[in-house]
């Protein structure tokens, strides 16, 4: 998260809010930091940068002490626990409507297919809409969209 200390605001951009974390159950500040901040990632690059960047770090960045991540390539994403999850978020306050839990894995299937035609049009990148590299591209570009600052640099 970027603090509110004025060399963190120069260097990343306006400080983190607390209604940026709303959904994040349990709240996961903390203030080590080895990469830098990932508050505000989304959209900031393209899904084609995340996914050679994932799989070798140093292809986007030379020198870089980021490992790579390649399983993310090979496992599939785990649809039979979302259920559950779902439950067990709803449970710690977050407001997933009535019902959501029977239809999440069709949006989750969605929105992974979307994702992986557009890198193969645009980029012709293949991977498999079941893979677990697309759901975390999916979460890195969401993040620091829920709400729009009004000094956003
Ligand atoms: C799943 C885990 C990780 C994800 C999703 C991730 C994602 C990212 C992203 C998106 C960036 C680009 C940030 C930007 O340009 O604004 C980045 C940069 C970076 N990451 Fe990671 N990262 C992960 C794990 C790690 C680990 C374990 C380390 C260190 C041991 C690390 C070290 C770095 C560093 C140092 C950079 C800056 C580029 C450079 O100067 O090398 N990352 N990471």
């Amino acid at each position: 998260m970027i603090r509110p200390f004025r060399y963190e605001v120069m260097r990343y951009g306006e400080y983190s809010k607390a209604g940026e974390f709303v959904y994040d159950h349990p709240f996961q500040w903390g203030s080590k930091r080895t990469g830098p901040d990932l508050a505000r990632i989304g959209g900031k690059y393209g899904d084609s940068w995340h996914i050679n960047h994932m799989l070798e770090p140093s292809s986007m960045v030379p020198g870089t002490i980021m490992p790579s991540y390649p399983s993310l390539f090979e496992k599939s994403i785990d649809k039979g626990s979302t259920n559950s999850k779902i439950h067990a978020m709803r449970k710690m306050g977050v407001p997933y409507p009535d019902g959501y839990e029977n239809i999440a894995n069709s949006d989750l299937d969605k929105q992974a297919k979307q994702i992986s035609e557009k890198l193969e049009k645009e980029n012709k990148i293949k991977i498999s809409s079941d893979k677990e590299i697309l759901a975390l591209v999916a979460y890195l570009q969401r993040l620091g969209k829920d709400i729009t600052l009004q000094d956003k640099k």
